[in-house]
């Protein structure tokens, strides 16, 4: 048992992954000895209908001067923050808009304010990435956004127009005080937008491995709600988002401030419908876990058994989830090829399977690669078009396990 962390009633998680290392722990040989597990379990509040890890990673052991996630490796993610920021940027009136940001990582978002001269600020505590953002002339400071903290912001620079976050707000585990930040930060008229992979999606896709120790909350329509209200702010929007294998974006605003749209009310509807604020949906959330584990390990066995070598393509903080939860080996995957710099040469938390350059896969591809960023497939299946035409096969587990 543990407590909500916005209504602090208690909850029980409904699935237990058992103890997982930090999904974004890539590490040296050196390493594996001192390597550290954390239990991983999600539990429903019955009472705010949030979804929630019920055991959290001390926040310093995931977000520092060794981040190895940088957002803008993805071209169409860059495309799509360019489009995040044109919408969200149109929504404001003022003639000076002031835009903060939260988890601004290399600047993926904000460059495109800064490229107009609309007054912005970053908050990233992962220093080795703000960086980045600041080489870009992206003005950014290296800390946890909380209330304290948008104390600080107002009085330097007075209060923003709009509030962004992208990835991140599922991140923070101490949401009422960043709510109460946000209240305190934003003009009368300003808006809290921000999106994260959707809780809808999540259930309806199986897809178990958005659950990893930075995801401290799963979010849906009415559990945004509610957080909201409790801080003052008023959930007006809901918008589906085509990314990260299906996201939601909230848009938010002092209570009473803009007008609640259609499209709420009917996905307030539709997730009823879903039971995403019953148990039910979770018990059966977690038999579909069960066999998605089952299903994949069939596969791979029956490939193993007959000697053909498969990679792992992507190395994902959501792999460290699949890898560990269905006990993945390096008998399994030969290595994973990821393209970034950071986490080549290193091992894959928890089962240890070496990580290569994308080049290594190029130069001398197997016979099937497990996708585990089966988030970005539309990018990678494009990408890999002359793998594909020589036969080589994706393996994907999202929605069910299956090959291209
Ligand atoms: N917005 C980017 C990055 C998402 S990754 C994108 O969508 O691609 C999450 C980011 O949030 C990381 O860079 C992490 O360092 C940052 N972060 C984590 N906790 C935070 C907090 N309390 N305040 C601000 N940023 C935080
Ligand atoms: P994410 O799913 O958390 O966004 O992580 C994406 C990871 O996938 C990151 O390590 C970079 C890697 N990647 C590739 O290796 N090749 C690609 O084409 C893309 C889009 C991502
Ligand atoms: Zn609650």
């Amino acid at each position: 048992m543990s407590n909500c962390s916005i209504c602090n009633q208690p909850i029980a998680p409904f699935i237990s992954f058992g103890d997982m290392p930090i999904a974004n722990g890539f590490l040296t040989e050196a390493e594996f000895a001192a390597e550290k597990t954390y239990p991983l379990s999600v539990g429903l509040c019955e009472s705010c209908g949030m979804v929630q890890l019920t055991e959290v990673v001390e926040r310093e052991k995931m977000f520092h001067g060794q981040y190895p996630f940088f957002s803008s490796t993805s071209r169409f993610m860059q495309q799509h923050f360019g489009l995040m920021a044109e919408d969200a940027i149109g929504r404001v009136t003022s003639p000076d808009p002031f835009v903060v940001e939260v988890g601004s990582n290399d600047g993926i978002m904000l460059q495109n304010f800064a490229a107009k001269g609309i007054r912005h600020l970053g908050v990233e505590p992962s220093s080795n990435v703000a960086e980045v953002a600041r080489q870009k002339g992206v003005n950014t400071i290296s800390e946890f956004f909380d209330e304290d903290l948008a104390r600080k912001i107002v009085a330097e620079y007075g209060h923003a127009d709009l509030f962004l976050g992208a990835n991140v707000m599922c991140h923070i585990q101490v949401l009422p005080s960043v709510l109460a930040g946000i209240k305190i930060l934003l003009k009368p008229t300003g808006l809290l937008i921000f999106e994260d992979p959707y809780l809808g999606d999540i259930v309806q896709k199986t897809s178990y491995d958005q659950i990893y120790d930075e995801h401290v909350f799963y979010f849906c329509a009415l559990s945004v709600q509610n957080a909201c209200a409790r801080a003052g702010l008023e959930l007006v929007d809901a918008v589906p988002q085509d990314v990260h294998g299906g996201s939601m974006r909230y848009v938010i605003g002092h209570a009473g401030a803009h007008p609640v749209s259609e499209a709420l009310e009917k996905r307030l509807a539709f997730e009823r419908e879903l039971q995403l604020d019953k148990p039910e949906a979770y018990i059966r959330f977690r038999k579909n876990v069960e066999q998605s584990r089952e299903n994949l390990m069939t596969v791979l066995n029956d490939l193993r058994s007959r000697g053909i070598s498969v990679a792992g393509y992507a190395a994902t903080s959501k792999s460290t989830t699949v890898i560990n939860y269905c006990g993945i080996t390096k008998d399994h995957l030969a290595y994973i090829c990821d393209t970034t710099p950071m986490k080549q040469g290193k091992f894959s938390p928890g089962a240890h399977i070496p990580i290569r350059p994308h080049e290594d896969f190029k130069n001398s591809p197997p016979p099937y690669a497990l996708l585990f960023g089966w988030n970005h497939a539309r990018e990678i299946l494009a990408n890999e078009q002359v793998y594909r035409d020589g036969g080589g096969k994706f393996i994907l587990y999202v929605p069910e396990v299956h090959t291209l």
